[in-house]
């Protein structure tokens, strides 16, 4: 079968088209044959060597949809036909994180999805929405999974709350649907005014401009009357925290989430803890998140926003254009 690897070195260069041996099932797995793949911001810090110093050569990506064309003698959960999603991290069924559970995840430690076929076992699949295509489904597992996790399973977001969301990438998309399927006021910032305008017809409350409004903490406190917001889901990290803490109410939520500006947080806990803020670091969730996520979509007839579908032969351009921060959503690589 075609796979990807990544080799030694970083860069793309270290992508590298090869074969291997289709992988057969043991008793209890799937044999998936993937039909689309998503990537996450993730997928290019593995491929720079700035994430999880993974053993190489490593099958990379994480999240993907694909149908079951073979079961093991004791599989009883799927059939031949199913269109299953795997499972981001796979030992993680449901209920909070252990250091057991957690270990294990798809495209680094263990080999991804930017592969012809997979094998997963068949407790760490769960059946894709009916109504996702291929190039949808394959964007839940790591973007939307987090997204869920923060607002309803770590967080408490409901109608009438206000919850903001840092730039227009595949999380903060999710963040921004769900929170509005909750019944969420939700306040968007970006550094692009053309994707501000996108996420107001998807359903935001309003957009910001971080370009024109460094101090956008300033923005929420005035469209807020003061108050500040619930729930703020940080995907940016770095100094900036500070502003998510000044920009929550006093007893609301930051949810840390990712840090593309810089790991390294700095903010003024003096003030955190006169606002009474809750902090929580939230990373990706369990099966159980990921089958609530789906049945949510599908009742309300949501799609997640897929940017752009790349070919498999293209998934080098996909790694770039993801790493280019054009994309608004997901971005998508179909395999043949
Ligand atoms: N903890 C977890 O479980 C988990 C799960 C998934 C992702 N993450 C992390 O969350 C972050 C976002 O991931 P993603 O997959 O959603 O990324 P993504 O799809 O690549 O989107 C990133 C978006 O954020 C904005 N952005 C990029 N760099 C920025 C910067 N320096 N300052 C401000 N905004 C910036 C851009 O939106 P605009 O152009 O609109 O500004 C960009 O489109 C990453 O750090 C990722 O590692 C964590």
């Amino acid at each position: 079968m075609k796979t990807y690897e990544l080799r030694q070195g970083s860069g793309v260069e270290s992508l590298v088209l090869t074969e291997r041996p289709v992988p057969e099932p043991g008793p209890r797995e799937l044999r998936v044959k993937l039909r689309a793949v998503s990537l996450n911001y993730r997928d290019w810090a593995i491929l720079q060597g700035t994430y999880g110093n993974f053993a190489r050569p490593l099958v990379p990506v994480s999240d993907g949809v694909g149908e079951v064309v073979a079961v093991g003698a004791e599989v009883r959960r799927f059939k031949v036909g199913d269109r299953v999603i795997p499972v981001y991290v796979p030992d993680w069924v449901r209920g909070g994180p252990t250091e057991e559970s957690v270990r294990r995840r798809l495209g680094g430690p263990l080999d991804g999805l930017l592969r012809e076929y997979a094998c997963v076992h068949e407790d760490a699949a769960v059946a894709a929405p009916a109504h996702l295509t291929d190039a949808e489904a394959a964007t839940l597992p790591i973007a939307g999974v987090t997204a869920w996790h923060a607002l309803f399973t770590a967080g408490r977001v409901g109608p009438g709350d206000t919850v903001v969301v840092q730039g227009t990438g595949g999380v903060s998309l999710f963040v921004l649907q769900l929170a509005r399927l909750a019944g969420a006021r939700v306040l968007v910032t970006s550094r692009s005014p053309v994707k501000l305008e996108r996420a107001m017809a998807l359903g935001a409350t309003a957009g910001i401009h971080t370009g024109s409004e460094p101090e956008w903490e300033a923005r929420v406190l005035a469209l807020t009357e003061g108050r500040g917001a619930d729930h703020v889901v940080d995907v940016v990290g770095g100094e900036g925290v500070a502003r998510s803490i000044e920009a929550v109410r006093v007893g609301g939520t930051v949810t840390l989430v990712g840090f593309l500006d810089s790991p390294t947080v700095r903010f003024d806990l003096a003030r955190a803890f006169r606002r009474i803020v809750r902090l929580q670091a939230v990373s990706a969730g369990s099966r159980e998140d990921l089958e609530s996520l789906g049945r949510a979509l599908a009742a309300q007839g949501v799609r997640p926003v897929v940017d752009r579908v790349f070919s498999f032969d293209e998934a080098r351009a996909a790694y770039e254009y993801l790493a280019s921060g054009a994309q608004f959503g997901k971005v998508v690589i179909t395999l043949p």
